[in-house]
C-alpha cells in the first residue's frame, strides 16, 4: 500500500474520493467493442419464433377499395396475414392526439403507411410475401408541401401564437426593418439498429415485448390497447437501443404494437425488424420548417421587434408535432432577449410519414431562425455578427432588465457573455476573421467563410408532468449493487452516470454497481427518456434510492461500532466508523444477518416547472444549457463543394458528471446537426413517395467529414440549478452548435459579393443549394 492511500485510510474520510466527475468509459464500451452488446436481435430467439413485416401503402392519398391477401398467404413460409380488423383493441398508437391508426382502415394517408401484417418463417419469407398483396386504391387529392397545407388551411393541431409587447407598434418605432424568408429542412435519425420489436406471449393473457425503445411505459401502454389487455399483463423490455435520437420516443409502437398483436394471435414470439428502406420509408423524421420573417433593429443591431410565422411539416397525424412546435416557439430567442414580439407555429398536415421528435425536438428550429436574421443584420449594417450578437444576448442580471423570456421564465443563470469571451479568445476569432478577409481577397474561386454562434437551451419536458423518474437500487450480500432506472440506454451513456451517481452516494467504486434492462415491471410509470432530461431525472431518482441505503447503512454501523452516526463515512469500498475500519461488503454482509432491508426505490420530480399551454407561458424549464462555437469552411463557388477546416466548441455541461462522455456527447451532435445543415437532403418525389430512403441517397456525414482541428471544451461552471451534482444535460443542446457551420458557408458565399449582400442559403445546404446562393449573389452583384 502506498503511502498516500495510507494516510487516506488512517484520516477516515472521503475528502478527495469521488466516482461523479471522472472520466469513465461507456458502461458498455467493451461489450460495444468486442460486439458482445446484446441489442433486441441478438437475444436468443425461442423456440417456435415466427418473423413479421408490413404491408405498405404505395400511394400518397386514397381510399382503400380492396384489399386481396390470398397472393401474399400463398407465398412460401407465410403463416398468417392481419389487417385492421384483427386487432383485438384500439387500432391506435398515436402518443397524444388518437389519430395515429397502426394499421390503415378505409384510407391511406402516405407512400409507406402499414396496411397489413404478414408473418413467416423467416425475416425475408415475410418481406416477400409482403409485396405480392393486391390492394385496391381510389386515389384523392394529396398535400404534399407545407405551404400547400396552410394555404388549405390543414393542420395537423390548431396553430400557436405567442406574442409579447406590442410587435407592430415596435415595428412602427424601429430605425431599420428585414424581412425575409428560410427553409431548413427536415433529417431522417438515422439510428444504426433500426426499428424492432420481439413480442413473446406468456401464460393467461400476458405479453413480453423486448422493444428498441426510449418510451417502455408509452410502448406498455400502445401493446395494452391494441391487445386489449390490462397493463398489468403487458411487460417492455429494452436493454439498450443502437442509436434512438428521438426516433424511438413515440414511433417505437407501431413495431411493438403489429409483433405483440401478431404473438397474441398466433400464441407464438413474433420478432418485426424494420429493414432500412421500410424504417426509412415508414417512419416520421424532424420536421423542416419554413420561415418568413420580419425584424426591426436600430444602428448598433439591437433586435427592436421580431415577427415570425413557422410553417413545419407534420405529416399525416399529429405525433408530437405540436410539442415539436411549441419548442420551436421557445427556442426563437435561443440567447437573445426579444423585446417586442410575435411567433406562430403552424404544424402542417400533409401526406407523408408523421414527423416526430429529433434530438433538439424544435429546439433547433426555432433557434436556426433567430440566427439567421441576426447574420441578415450583421451584413446590413456592415458589422461583425458577433457584435451584434452580443448587443442582443439576455442581460446578465435582474438590473438590466432583459432576462425574461418571451414565454416569461426568467433568465437566472445566463452564462453566454463569459462563455463567448473564452471562445473567441481561445479560437482566436478576430486575428482569423482578418486572415480570411485576406484570403478571399487574393481569390477569386475558393472563398473562406468564418462564424461564431451561441446556444442556450431549455431542460426539461414543457409538459411539467414528464418531469418524474423512479429507480431502484439492489445491494447484494456481496456488496455488489444492482440499478433499475426509467431512463433508457441509446448510447448517451446514461446508464453509466446512474451507475457513477449511486457508486458515488455509496462509496464504492464503480466496478461494483451494474445497470439492468430498463423494464416496466420494475419501475412503473416513467417517462420518455427524451429532451436531454435522461441523467437529470434518474440520476437524481437513483440517488434517492442510494442515498436511503447509505443513511441506513450508517445508522446500522454507527449502532454496531459504537460511534457516531456523523462519524461513519463510506468511500472507495471502505467503511470508516470511527476508530474502526472495514469493508463495504462486510458492513453489507453483517446488516443482512441483522436484518436490516440491502434495496430501496427513489423517486424525483423537478421542482418549481409550470407551463400553461393557452398562453404558453410559465417555467417550463429548470435551467439552461449554454454553448458557442467558432466554425471555419472553405467553399469552392464554381462546384459548390466545400469543406469545414476548423471547429472550436464550448459547451456548459455545468460541474458535469462524467466530462469524457459529455465531450462525446457534443462530438456526435455536432456532426450530427452539421448533417442535418448541410448534406442531409430529404426529397419526395411528385407522386409524394420519399426517394430518399437508403444511405445510398441520403447522406449522413462520414468519418472523413470531421475536421482536423476539432476542438471541443466544456465550460468551467456548476449548475445554479439543483440538478445532480449540480450538472448539466448534453444530449441535445450541442446539436445547435453547428449552426456555425452553415452561417460560415453563408459567410463564404457572400464573400463572392463582398459581404454587400444576404446570400439566399437554405438549409441543407447541399452543394446545389451553395450554387443556388452564389448564383443569386452574383446576380446582385451585376444584374442581368
Ligand atoms: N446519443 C447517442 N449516442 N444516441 C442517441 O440516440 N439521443 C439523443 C441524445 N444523445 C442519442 C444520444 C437524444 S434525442 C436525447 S433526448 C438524449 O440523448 C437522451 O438521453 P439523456 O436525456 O440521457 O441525455
Ligand atoms: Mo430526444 S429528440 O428528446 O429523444
Amino acid at each position: 500500500m502506498n503511502s498516500k492511500n495510507e494516510a487516506f485510510m488512517t484520516a477516515g474520510a472521503a475528502q478527495g474520493w469521488a466516482e461523479v466527475g471522472r472520466n469513465h468509459p461507456h458502461e458498455s464500451a467493451i461489450l460495444h467493442v468486442l460486439g458482445e452488446a446484446t441489442y433486441t436481435d441478438d437475444i436468443p430467439e425461442a423456440q417456435g419464433t415466427l418473423h413479421a413485416a408490413l404491408g405498405l401503402s404505395t400511394v400518397a392519398h386514397a381510399r382503400i377499395v380492396s384489399i386481396d391477401l390470398a397472393p401474399v398467404l400463398s407465398m412460401p413460409g407465410v403463416v398468417a396475414a392481419y389487417t385492421h380488423k384483427d386487432i383485438p383493441g384500439t387500432n391506435d398508437c398515436g402518443p397524444i392526439i388518437h389519430d395515429d391508426p397502426i394499421l390503415a382502415v378505409d384510407k391511406v394517408e402516405y407512400v409507406g403507411q402499414p396496411v397489413f401484417i404478414v408473418v413467416a418463417a423467416t425475416h425475408d419469407q415475410a418481406r416477400h410475401a409482403a409485396r405480392k398483396a393486391v390492394i385496391g386504391y381510389e386515389e384523392l387529392p394529396a398535400v404534399l408541401t407545407p405551404e400547400a397545407a396552410r394555404d388549405a388551411a390543414s393542420f395537423v393541431v390548431p396553430p400557436m401564437r405567442l406574442t409579447r409587447g406590442d410587435a407592430e407598434q415596435a415595428f412602427a418605432n424601429s430605425k431599420h426593418v428585414l424581412t425575409g424568408k428560410l427553409k431548413v429542412g427536415g433529417q431522417e435519425q438515422f439510428y444504426l439498429e433500426g426499428q424492432i420489436s420481439y413480442a413473446l406471449p406468456k401464460e393467461g393473457n400476458g405479453m413480453h415485448v423486448y422493444c428498441s425503445t426510449q418510451h417502455p411505459t408509452e410502448m406498455q401502454h400502445v401493446v395494452a390497447h391494441a391487445l386489449h389487455y390490462p397493463s398489468h399483463a403487458v411487460v417492455i423490455e429494452c436493454r439498450r437501443m443502437g442509436g434512438a435520437f428521438g426516433g424511438k420516443e413515440s414511433q417505437s409502437a407501431l413495431w411493438a404494437a403489429c409483433a405483440a398483436i401478431c404473438a397474441a394471435a398466433l400464441k407464438r414470439p413474433v420478432k418485426l425488424r424494420a429493414d432500412r428502406d421500410d424504417d426509412m420509408m415508414v417512419t416520421g423524421k424532424r420536421h423542416c420548417f419554413h420561415y418568413e420573417y420580419q425584424v426591426g433593429y436600430d444602428e448598433r443591431g439591437l433586435i427592436t421587434a421580431a415577427k415570425v410565422e413557422m410553417l413545419s411539416r407534420a405529416g399525416f397525424s399529429a405525433d408530437l408535432s405540436a410539442p415539436v412546435a411549441t419548442r420551436a416557439i421557445c427556442h426563437f430567442d435561443n440567447t437573445y432577449y426579444l423585446s417586442d414580439v410575435d411567433i406562430r407555429a403552424m404544424a402542417c398536415k400533409t401526406n407523408s410519414q408523421s414527423n416526430t421528435a429529433f434530438r433538439g425536438f424544435g429546439g433547433p428550429q426555432g433557434a436556426i431562425a433567430i440566427e439567421y436574421i441576426v447574420d441578415e443584420i450583421a451584413r446590413n449594417l456592415g458589422m461583425d455578427a458577433l457584435d451584434v450578437r452580443r448587443v442582443n444576448f439576455y442581460g446578465r442580471n435582474d438590473e438590466e432588465g432583459r432576462n425574461v423570456t418571451q414565454y416569461g421564465q426568467k433568465v437566472v443563470d445566463n452564462v453566454i457573455h463569459e462563455l463567448v469571451a473564452q471562445l473567441e479568445e481561445s479560437s482566436s476569432y478576430r486575428a482569423r476573421r482578418a486572415a480570411i478577409e485576406a484570403f478571399n481577397a487574393g481569390s477569386p474561386v475558393l472563398k473562406k467563410g468564418l462564424a461564431l454562434t451561441p446556444v442556450k437551451f431549455g431542460i426539461a419536458f414543457n409538459v411539467t408532468h414528464f418531469n418524474q423518474a423512479g429507480a431502484l437500487v439492489h445491494i447484494y450480500t456481496d456488496g455488489t449493487v444492482l440499478v433499475n432506472h426509467g431512463g433508457t440506454e441509446m448510447g448517451q451513456g446514461i446508464n453509466t452516470k446512474v451507475c457513477q451517481v449511486v457508486a458515488h452516494e455509496l462509496g464504492i467504486p464503480l466496478v461494483r454497481v451494474r445497470a439492468s434492462a430498463t423494464d416496466t415491471s420494475k419501475v412503473a410509470n416513467t417517462s420518455a427518456t427524451a429532451a436531454s432530461t435522461g441523467a437529470d431525472l434518474n440520476g437524481k431518482a437513483a440517488q434517492d434510492a442510494a442515498a436511503t441505503l447509505s443513511n441506513r447503512l450508517r445508522n446500522f454501523a454507527a449502532k454496531t461500532y459504537g460511534c457516531g452516526v456523523a462519524d461513519v463515512q463510506f468511500a472507495d469500498g471502505m467503511v470508516h466508523a470511527g476508530e474502526i475500519i472495514t469493508t463495504f461488503p462486510d458492513l453489507v454482509q453483517k446488516a443482512y444477518l441483522a436484518r436490516v432491508q440491502l434495496w430501496s426505490d427513489g423517486f424525483y420530480a423537478t421542482p418549481g416547472l409550470s407551463w400553461d399551454r393557452e398562453t404558453m407561458t410559465g417555467n417550463p424549464f429548470g435551467y439552461y444549457a449554454y454553448g458557442a462555437s467558432v466554425s471555419e469552411v472553405v467553399v469552392d463557388t464554381l462546384t459548390g463543394e466545400w469543406k469545414l477546416l476548423k471547429v472550436d466548441a464550448l459547451y456548459d455541461a455545468g460541474n458535469s458528471l462524467n466530462p469524457a462522455l459529455d465531450v462525446g456527447q457534443v462530438e456526435g451532435a455536432f456532426v450530427q446537426g452539421m448533417g442535418w445543415l448541410t448534406t442531409e437532403e430529404l426529397w419526395w418525389n411528385k407522386a409524394g413517395k420519399l426517394m430518399t430512403h437508403a444511405p445510398s441517397t441520403y447522406k449522413i456525414p462520414g468519418v472523413s467529414d470531421c475536421p482536423d482541428h476539432f476542438n471541443v471544451q466544456l465550460f468551467k461552471n456548476r449548475n445554479v440549478f439543483d440538478s445532480i451534482h449540480r450538472s448539466k444535460a448534453v444530449g441535445e443542446p450541442p446539436l445547435l452548435l453547428p449552426f456555425s457551420v452553415f452561417l460560415a458557408i453563408r459567410d463564404a458565399v457572400s464573400a463572392v459579393g463582398e459581404h454587400r449582400f444576404n446570400p439566399p442559403l437554405r438549409a441543407p445546404a447541399t452543394s446545389e443549394a451553395i450554387l443556388d446562393a452564389v448564383e443569386a449573389v452574383r446576380e446582385l452583384v451585376e444584374p442581368a
